[in-house]
């Protein structure tokens, strides 16, 4: 279970994420907005947006006032799982415990409200650089945003694992889709609240590391539950991967390896945040603890 700080961070993200699409001029942007908000505002976890959070208020930054680049951030993803569902890619029929967008509305409403999703959140990245285009360490975390979401990030990471599904791939191979569909939106997440928080190009590398090992940790054990989870707690089928020919981590390394390998990407996660000196990271560490066990 996630402890009171996770779920507080996660209940004010709702809250926000909430008040983005509602308005509307005709009954087909009303009815558009309930097919957005069918999948950004059900079960997932949040866990990008609380990263982004949790990070700017260690680091003593402004978390009111940045509510809106969480939200984007998690627009990002929500979008990616939305089209990472339909059949031209995953063919999946659930997820975040209920059927997938294009299973109730369609695959031309699920396209579109993912492009909407995405579109979303730049006008929110604009937006942000618009009202602060003194503050450059704001634009670097927007930039960083855009730039870690693209095809040298969690597109290309998908480009990727879907090219080459039902073959073998080198551990070069393996390791950029794990680094790019996965772990670059949860650096961007962690590393982009460093940026607007002014932290030192010292610090940025060191919180850049170890968002990398917990984004790398985080597809590794998605793979591993994918094989040993539970459906109706995580929320989507399984045994997916296999019957889909995906080169995840656990074809190549068997599903203990992968957990005692992810594992170690946590502890060094941690390591990497003692280094950061002068702040407190409790958080994290609990974080940390829960991401080893998690079930969904
Ligand atoms: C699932 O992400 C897709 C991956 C990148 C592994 P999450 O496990 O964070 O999904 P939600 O947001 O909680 O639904
Ligand atoms: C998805 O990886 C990563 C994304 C960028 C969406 P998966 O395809 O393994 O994610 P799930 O298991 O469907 O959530
Ligand atoms: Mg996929
Ligand atoms: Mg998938
Ligand atoms: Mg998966």
């Amino acid at each position: 279970m996630m402890n009171k700080a996770y779920t507080e961070a996660q209940m004010k993200i709702n809250e926000y994420l909430q008040s983005y699409f509602i308005h509307y001029e005709n009954k087909y942007e009303k009815k558009f907005n309930e097919i957005i908000n069918y999948s950004l505002m059900n079960g997932g976890k949040r866990l990008r947006p609380v990263l982004f959070y949790k990070t700017v208020e260690i680091l003593k930054g402004d978390v009111e006032k940045n509510l809106d680049l969480a939200c984007s951030i998690e627009m990002i993803h929500t979008y990616s799982l939305i089209h990472d569902d339909l059949p031209a890619m995953d063919d999946d029929d659930y997820r975040r415990g209920k059927l997938s967008s294009h299973k109730v509305y369609g695959e031309a409403m699920a396209i579109l409200s993912g492009d909407a999703l995405l579109n979303k959140a730049y006008e929110i990245l604009f937006n942000k650089i618009f009202e602060h285009s003194d503050d450059h360490d704001l634009i670097k975390a927007c930039r960083l945003i855009a730039d870690f979401a693209g095809n040298h990030g969690m597109i290309g990471g998908q480009v990727v694992d879907i090219e080459t599904e039902y073959s073998d791939i080198s551990n070069d191979d393996l390791h950029y889709i794990i680094e790019n569909k996965t772990a670059k939106l949860i650096i961007a997440s962690i590393v982009s609240a460093g940026h607007v928080c002014h932290m030192s190009d010292e610090y940025i590398e060191l919180l850049k590391k170890a968002a990398y090992h917990i984004g790398y940790s985080f597809q590794l054990i998605d793979d591993y539950l994918d094989v040993v989870g539970d459906s109706k707690i995580i929320g989507k089928s399984t045994g997916k991967d296999n019957a889909l020919g995906k080169n995840t981590y656990v074809k190549y390394n068997g599903i203990e390896k992968t957990k005692k390998d992810a594992y170690e990407h946590l502890e060094n996660a941690k390591n990497y945040l003692f280094l950061i000196k002068g702040y407190e990271w409790k958080f994290f560490i609990d974080l940390i603890e829960y991401l080893k066990n998690r079930e969904k």
